[in-house]
This record gives structure tokens, sequence and C-alpha cells, in this order.
């Protein structure tokens, strides 16, 4: 980058409600503050220049200022147009941290904003550390500045989606250094994309449209762990839910908690609420789109907006779009008209704020222990993709539970003997699946 910003956000003003609520957000998040305790005296990140691209919002901002507390710089960017909350990155700006980024950007700033984070500060030294979430900050490191690799010790990836592609790189052989997956931590996606849709998934349709829920025929794309949160998040608000999978494991598992699993060319038709979470593409597409009831809520929940085919909406009736109201739009096909949320982007964090900071806690921690690893260790590992051990799984899941009043019993020697495992943990095998 030519000139240099020390960060880029909507409106300064905000700072001082977010950094009110990055407070009440602290007390939400136990795992993050107490890694501050036990890591923030010996300050471990000394020298790391972590260059981070995760949804900017209150929560994140916690885990920022955990790792700065640790001792690191960390520049940011949000891996998504409509994620940020601006209280939250002006809040932090505030506070000195380099952060490039604002809700509702075009997709030429979002990579201008993940561009800034590569360097730090006014003599522009190159970052050594990503993290990153779904992986465009990853890519544009090594498809667009390749001779930065060889400074980077290495990247812990959030979600599925940025997995997936970093898996694509070990198979090419296209991955520089080590990296953390932090999504198959079992507190990772047993909770955040579980539990955390399960919270802000009927959060973001409800701020987006005020519809009523009970009664209402809703259709939930996958039965992934982000599948089981969205559908229980709408059955819990008294939809009626049917659910659409192409693995049968997954398709029975739904079954068997009382959903009904259809086609999706069977379900559209009945459907008030469409929501897809597969990661996957064209799940919406032209024939579904011309089967819906008219006023038909249409969205997303999957990292990417390739889930809904916009492209053909926008082609064949984006002369039709009415915006009621940011991240909120009408569509008219051929007479009907459908509602689509945050322009088929992830509507939790695009129509809401994400998920609670409790669930987010969990994540973070991990995303820091990973961080702390390849810090310290990256030369032990390989070019490859590694999940944490499950002490530390374990670990994560253990400072979270006195916030909730939650009390462990202990095994007896001979009780841990029994069942072959160590007094202390890990109390399950690798294979377990929870
Ligand atoms: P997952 O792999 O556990 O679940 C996806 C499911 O979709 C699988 O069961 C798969 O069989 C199913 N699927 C694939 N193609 C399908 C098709 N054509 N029709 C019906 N079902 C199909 O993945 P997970 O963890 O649930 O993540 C899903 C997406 O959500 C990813 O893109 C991930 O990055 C993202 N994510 C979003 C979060 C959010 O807060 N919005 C939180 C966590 C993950």
């Amino acid at each position: 980058p030519t000139t240099y910003a020390p960060y880029k956000v909507k409106d300064m003003s905000l700072a001082e409600w977010g950094r009110k609520e990055i407070r009440l957000a602290e007390a939400e998040m136990p795992g993050l503050m107490s890694l501050r305790a036990e890591f923030g005296p010996s300050q471990p990140f000394k020298g790391a220049r972590i260059a981070g691209c995760l949804h900017m919002t209150i929560q994140t901002a916690v885990l920022i200022e955990t790792l700065q507390a640790l001792g690191a710089d960390v520049t940011w960017s949000s891996c998504n147009i409509f994620s940020t909350q601006d209280h939250a990155a002006a809040a932090i700006a505030a506070a000195g941290t380099a952060v490039y980024a604002w809700k509702g950007m075009t997709e030429e700033e979002f990579n201008w904003c993940i561009e800034q984070t590569l360097f730090f500060g006014e003599d522009r030294q190159p970052l050594n550390m990503i993290l990153d979430d779904g992986g465009d900050l990853t890519n544009m490191v090594l498809n667009q500045f390749p001779e930065m690799a060889a400074g980077i010790r290495g990247v812990s990836e959030e979600t599925t989606t940025g997995v997936l592609r970093l898996l694509e790189r070990v198979k090419v052989g296209s991955l520089p250094f080590p990296a953390f997956n932090i999504n198959d931590s079992v507190t990772k996606s047993k909770f955040d994309n579980k539990y955390g849709c399960k919270e802000s998934a009927v959060d973001a349709i409800r701020r987006a449209t005020d519809v009523m829920m009970a009664g209402k025929v809703a259709v939930v794309a996958g039965y992934g762990d982000v599948g089981k949160g969205t559908a229980a998040s709408l059955r819990g608000a008294g939809a009626r839910v049917i659910v659409t999978e192409i693995d049968p494991i997954c398709a029975l598992q739904a079954a068997m908690d009382s959903y009904e699993v259809k086609k999706m060319g069977d379900a559209i038709p009945r459907a008030d609420i469409v929501i897809t979470t597969t990661g996957n593409c064209d799940i919406i597409r032209e024939e579904h789109f011309r089967a819906l009831k008219d006023k038909a809520i249409v969205c997303n929940i999957g990292h990417f907006d390739d889930e809904i085919d916009m492209a053909w909406l926008n082609k064949n009736y984006g002369h039709t779009k009415d915006t009621v109201k940011p991240q909120v739009d009408l569509y008219n096909i051929d007479g009907k008209e459908v509602i689509i949320l945050a322009e088929g982007r992830l509507v939790n964090l695009g129509c809401a704020t994400g998920h609670p900071s409790f669930v987010m806690s969990a994540s973070f921690t991990n995303q820091v222990l990973a961080q702390l690893e390849l810090w310290k260790d990256a030369d032990k590992y390989e070019n490859q993709v590694y999940t944490l051990p499950k002490h530390l799984d374990e670990k994560v899941a253990r400072l979270h539970l006195a916030k909730i009043g939650v009390e462990l019993d202990e095994l007896t020697p001979k009780q841990a003997d029994y069942i072959k495992v160590p007094v202390e943990g890990p109390f399950k095998s690798d294979l377990y699946r929870y």
C-alpha cells in the first residue's frame, strides 16, 4: 500500500458506546479473560504481528484486546462486507488498534481493508501471523503477496469453509506454513456453529422482518452443525421446520430429531422462510425461486453468498429490486415478491449482531491458544492443518463452567483406571463424536 492509514472506521463518535458494550461482553467471555490473567504477565506474543480477518463485532474486539494484552501487535479487517458493528470498530480504533472495517462496504473496499492489515505501523512491517475466518486474508497473502509467506509462522482458521480451502491447499502443495483448524475443536463447532446459530438465526430474521414465526413453515437446507442450531432456533420460535440434506446420516439425525426431511424441490412451494446452512453452492436456484410463495423470506447463514444463486436473481430480476431497509430487499419474480436478507450473505451477522459473547468466548479461546502454539512452536509442525489437542479443547470448556454455575464431578483413581483415562483428562479418545 502506498499511503498509511492508522485505521478506517465509519464513525469515531460511536467509540464510547462501543467501549461500554465491550465491557459488558468481557463479563460474558470468561475464557478470554482468564487467558489474559494466565498469560498477560509473561507477554508471550512479544514480537508477534497478527493480522486478523474476522467479523468486526463487539466479541471480536474482546479477542483483539486479548491478543494485545498478551503482547501482540494486531491489525484487523472484517471477513464480510455487512458484519462489522461500527461501534465496536470505533472503540478499538480509539484505543489505538489498526482496524479497517465498517458495515456496508463495497467488494473493492473489502479488499482494500484486508490489504491494509498486511503492513504494520508507519514503518510498514509485514505481518508474521494470520488469524482468518473463511480464508480471504490467507488467499490474498498467498495469491497476491506470495513473497510474504516466508515470514509468516502460520494461520489459525475459524470456520468450516476456510478449513476446506486450507485442506485444498495441502492437497495441491500450496500451503507454505502450518495451519490450525479452529472450527473442529469440539468447543468451537459443537458450540458456536450449533448453540450460536440457535440464538442468532431467528434473531436475524426477526430484526430484519418482524415476521410472526409461530405456525410458519421454515425450510432449513443442511443439517450439519449450523443446520442443527438453525433448525432448533426456528422450532423454538414456533415455526414448523422442514430439513433438506444430501448426507443420509445427517438426514436420519434430522428425522429422529423429529423434523420432516424432504427434497428442496418438494419443500420449497410450502416455505414461508428458507434458510441455507450448507457451505455449498447453488442450493436455491432458478427452479426454486420460481416455486416460492409470494412474500417468502429467503436467507443464508453459511459463510459465502453463493448458497442462494443471487447472480441469477440479480441478472434476471435485479431491475425489480426494492430496498425496504438496509439488508432487506424485495424482488418481484413475474408478479410474486421474494424477500431477500443481507443480499444472500450470512444473515446472522448481516441482519443481527452474530452470536452472543459467551459462545464466541469458547471459539476465540481456541483461537488464542492456537496462535500461542504457532507463535511459540511453529517449527514443530509440518505445512499441514492441525486441530488443538484434546486437553486444550477440554481446557476451553472448563474455563466456561463457573460463569454458568456448572459443577463437575471428579473421577476416583479406581474409576479412571476402569475407563482407562487419566483422572485429570483427556476424558475421551479422538474418535469420540460428542
Ligand atoms: P457442516 O459440514 O457441519 O454442515 C453442512 C451440511 O450441509 C452437511 O451436513 C452437508 O451434508 C449438507 N449439505 C451439503 N450440500 C447440501 C445440499 N446440496 N443440500 C442439502 N444439504 C447439503 O458445516 P457447518 O459447520 O454446519 O457450516 C456450514 C456453513 O456455515 C459453512 O459455510 C460455515 O463456514 C458457516 N458457518 C457460519 C456461521 C455463522 O455464524 N453464520 C457459524 C459457523 C459456520
